[in-house]
C-alpha cells in the first residue's frame, strides 16, 4: 500500500510528502536567511531557546550539538516566561514558527522586562510584530509551513545567530555535512523508493497497529522525543520516548507487563556512541526484546552530530509519514491540537 501513490494521493491530502522530500533544499535556504538588525556579538553565559512543540524542537537540536563542544549551558524553556537564572548576560532565542505560540510571546516579553538580549525567529504573527515595533532582532522565515516541517528554517538560521555571538556549536563545515547527508537519504526515504529498499516504508510497516517506544542515548536523546511528537502528530499514535541510560533505572520495570506485546520498541543507535552505552543497548535486548511485539533498530548516518541528529530526525519524520499513510490519517492535519488553540483564543466549543 505504501508504494501505491494512488492511495497515498488520497490520504495525504495536503501533499506533506513533497514538503518531507525537499527538507534538504529547506536547510540550504534557510542558510541564506539573516538576522536583521544583526545581533549584538556579545557572547552570552547562557542560552535559552523559548518555544513549543515542533518550534522547540531546533532548541534541541542546539543543546544536543553544544553539550560537549561550549562552555555556554543551552536551554530550551517550553513554558511561559522564563527561568529564574536568566537574566542580561544570556541570550533568548524565542522561536515560534506561527509567532502566534503564548508561551513563546510570554517567554519573549519576560526578556524585554528583564533586558535579556532578545532573538526572534518566526515566519509572523504577533512574535514577528513585536519584534518589529522594538528594533529587536529577527529572522523571518517564509510562510506556508507546518511548524513541524520547518526545522530547517528554525535551526539553521539560530546556529549562525549562536556562532556570530562565539557559541559555536555547529561549523558551517558541519552544516554542509548534514545538508549532504540528507540529501543522500532523501532519495533512499521517499515515497518513489518502494518499501522492499525503503527504511523509513519498512520500520513504519514494522510498527504496523502497535505502539511505538522509541529509545535514544545521551545526547540523541532529544531524536527519540522528536520520534514520539511526530509519531504522535502526523500518525494521530499514542508514542511513548524515553532516554538511556536514565530508562534503564526506572522505565525498563514496565516491560515487564504482558500489554508490552502491544508495544513496538525503535531504538535510534549512533555510531559514535560510547561502549558503555552500545553494552547497554545489548543488554537491553536480552531482557527486553522477548516482551515487546516487535523491534525496530536504525543507526545515524553522517560524520558530525549535526548530520547523525538531522539524519534520524529526517528518518523519524518519514516514518511517522508512512505510518499515517497506513493508518489512513491525513499526515498534515492536526485538527485537536489546531481546535485547542481555537478555544484558548476565546472560541466557542
Ligand atoms: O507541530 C505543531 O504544529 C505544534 O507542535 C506547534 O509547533 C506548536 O503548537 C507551537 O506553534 P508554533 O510552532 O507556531 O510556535
Amino acid at each position: 500500500m505504501l508504494d501505491d501513490l494512488a492511495t497515498l494521493d488520497r490520504i495525504d491530502q495536503h501533499g506533506t510528502r513533497r514538503i518531507l522530500a525537499e527538507f534538504p533544499t529547506q536547510c540550504r535556504r534557510a542558510r541564506t536567511l539573516a538576522a536583521t538588525p544583526p545581533p549584538s556579538g556579545a557572547r552570552p553565559r547562557l542560552v535559552v531557546v523559548a518555544g513549543m512543540g515542533g518550534s522547540a524542537a531546533s532548541g534541541d537540536v542546539l543543546a544536543a550539538c553544544g553539550v560537549d563542544r561550549v562552555d555556554v549551558p543551552i536551554l530550551v524553556h517550553r513554558d511561559y516566561g522564563l527561568p529564574a537564572a536568566v537574566g542580561r548576560d544570556a541570550l533568548v532565542i524565542a522561536s515560534s514558527y506561527s509567532g502566534e505560540t503564548e508561551e513563546a510571546l510570554s517567554a519573549a516579553q519576560t526578556a524585554i522586562a528583564r533586558g535579556v538580549p532578545l532573538v526572534a525567529i518566526t515566519a509572523g504573527g504577533a512574535l514577528a510584530a513585536l519584534a518589529v515595533a522594538r528594533g529587536l532582532t529577527r529572522v523571518m522565515l517564509p510562510t506556508g509551513l507546518m511548524p513541524r516541517m520547518a526545522l530547517g528554517y528554525l535551526l539553521l538560521p539560530a546556529l549562525a545567530v549562536l556562532r556570530g555571538c562565539g557559541v559555536e556549536v555547529a561549523t558551517a563545515a558541519d552544516e554542509d555535512e548534514a545538508v549532504e547527508t540528507l540529501e543522500a537519504l532523501a532519495g533512499a526515504l521517499s515515497f518513489e523508493r518502494p518499501a522492499a529498499d525503503n527504511h523509513a516504508k519498512q520500520i513504519a510497516l514494522e510498527i504496523g497497529a502497535r505502539v511505538p517506544v522509541v529509545y535514544a542515548a545521551g545526547p540523541l536523546a532529544g531524536v527519540a522525543y522528536r520520534w514520539k511528537t511526530d509519531l504522535e502528530e502526523f500518525a494521530k499514535t499514542f508514542a511513548l520516548a524515553g532516554a538511556l541510560p536514565e530508562m534503564n533505572h526506572n522505565e525498563i520495570e514496565a516491560w515487564r507487563t504482558p500489554d508490552a506485546k502491544g508495544l513496538h520498541l525503535v531504538l535510534l543507535r549512533d555510531p559514535a556512541e560510547p561502549p558503555e552505552i552500545a553494552r547497554r543497548y545489548a543488554v537491553m535486548r536480552e531482557l527486553v526484546e522477548p516482551a515487546a511485539g516487535g523491534l525496530s533498530e536504525t543507526w545515524a548516518h553522517g560524520r558530525g552530530r549535526l548530520a547523525r541528529l538531522l539524519s534520524l530526525t529526517y528518518l523519524g519524520q518519514w516514518v511517522a509519514y508512512y505510518l499515517a499513510a497506513l493508518r489512513g490519517s491525513d499526515p498534515w492535519a492536526v485538527p485537536l491540537l489546531d481546535e485547542m488553540k481555537r478555544r484558548l483564543r476565546g472560541g466557542s466549543p
